[in-house]
């Protein structure tokens, strides 16, 4: 950990393969963005120095594959993270769908006071819409966990998502 550091996250990113996690990752922590990114083999992770609330904060962001085959391996990153993305794609209503057997593994393998933050990215993808905005933040509600829509693509609401979560923490 760096000296100048006054705290370290460890933070997760969930949910189906497909709805832009490790994309939201790279525009987060690099400013990047791949049209034709491959899914994630495994858990990835990246690292990124944020000032919130006069403090210099380390995130230790784990990006985890949606793939069915990795769950075993993947929900084994839960221990420990203070934070989670929980993150769909408004343009695939099954993607929505799969959000409560996500919550119930994070229930079950994160920590009790993991702050999660419920995400429909591809946001820019208006006309092909399969979950409202007014849906998923009701679902938020009735779980208790925050709510944004968000782009990778078009880097809307990326840096305020990943804020919102390590200011919930802090
Ligand atoms: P797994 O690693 O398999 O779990 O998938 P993932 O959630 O990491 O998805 P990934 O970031 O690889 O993105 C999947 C596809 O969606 C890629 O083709 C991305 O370019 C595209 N994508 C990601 N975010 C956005 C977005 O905000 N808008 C649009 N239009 N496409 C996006
Ligand atoms: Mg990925």
């Amino acid at each position: 950990m760096d000296e100048e550091c006054d705290y370290l996250f460890k933070a997760v990113l969930i949910g189906d393969s497909g709805v832009g996690k490790s994309n939201m990752l790279s525009r987060f922590a690099k400013d990047e963005f791949r049209l034709d990114s491959k899914p994630t083999i495994g858990v990835e992770f990246a690292y990124r120095n944020i000032r919130v609330k006069d403090k210099l904060i380390k995130a230790q962001i784990w990006d985890t594959a949606g793939q069915e085959r990795f769950r075993a391996i993947t929900s084994s990153y839960y221990r420990g993270a203070l934070g989670a993305l929980l993150v769909y794609d408004i343009t695939r209503r099954s993607s929505y769908e799969s959000v409560g057997r996500w919550l119930v593994e994070l229930r079950e393998f994160g920590g009790e006071d993991m702050v999660v933050i419920l995400v429909g990215n591809k946001c820019d993808l208006g006309e092909s819409r399969e979950v409202e905005e007014e849906e998923g933040k009701e679902f938020a509600e009735t779980e208790g966990l925050c709510f944004m829509e968000t782009s990778a693509l078009k880097n809307l609401n990326v840096e305020q998502v990943f804020l919102q979560m390590i200011t919930k923490i802090l």
